[in-house]
């Protein structure tokens, strides 16, 4: 399962890189505005400075919704950088534009995605990923890991080639969780990522060590 981060913050994204576990990078327009990124030039030029960090897959969210706006937006985040994937929300005209954009061997990430029956259309439509938000489906008591076990199922009974990148996760277990059902990516925010070092017994366990060790140096 590979790992992406789920920020635009920089020195985040950084830290996880420095880790060396990181396989890419996921933004969107709300992660962007919370680092106070704001402005076609601006968002643009963190692209290309978190591309220039991380050696992986760093999706790139068009704002257009018709098809034509979506397929120019694509077109010109895709030039920037050969790692950069573009993100379509799952409307009608963004499966059109993944078809194009498939079409033109463009990488694509179509997010926003929250059931089965839109997994297996963006499929169809030759999506390089999919990005069904199981936090948020979690928060109106839906039970997300059961959606990407179910999509996960259905890919692999149809034989899709649609990689599932888990998003909207909120905590280590989730993590856990797609990894027991089968997601090819997560995306997370980074605290969630370094929960999944922490156990009490291993913090005592080196504690002791540490202690016996410097017991007999003295
Ligand atoms: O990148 C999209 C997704 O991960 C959003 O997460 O926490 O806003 O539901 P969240």
């Amino acid at each position: 399962m590979k790992f992406f981060i789920d920020t635009a913050n920089l020195n985040q994204i950084k830290e996880a890189n420095d880790l060396g576990i990181l396989d890419g990078v996921t933004t969107n327009p709300s992660l962007m505005a919370k680092e106070g990124i704001t402005g076609a030039e601006n968002i643009i030029k963190h692209y290309v400075d978190i591309c220039n960090l991380v050696d992986g897959d760093v999706s790139a969210e068009v704002i257009s919704t018709d098809f034509a706006g979506i397929v120019r937006e694509g077109e010109m985040l895709a030039a920037l950088h050969k790692n950069i994937v573009v993100k379509v929300p799952m409307i009608k005209e963004g499966i059109k534009a993944i078809k194009y954009f498939s079409s033109k061997g463009i990488k694509t990430n179509c997010t926003l995605l929250f059931s089965a029956g839109q997994a297996i259309l963006a499929a169809k439509a030759g999506a390089t990923y999919i990005s069904p938000f199981l936090g948020r489906l979690d928060d109106i008591s839906y039970d997300g890991i059961q959606l990407i076990e179910q999509i996960v199922h259905i890919y692999n009974i149809q034989g899709y080639d649609t990689q599932v990148l888990a998003a909207s996760i909120r905590n280590p277990v989730h993590i856990v969780k797609c990894a027991e059902a089968g997601a090819d990516v997560i995306t997370s925010p980074l605290d969630s990522i370094l929960a999944l070092l922490k156990h009490p017994l291993t913090d005592i366990g080196l504690e002791k060590f540490l202690a016996d060790y410097n017991k007999g140096n003295k």
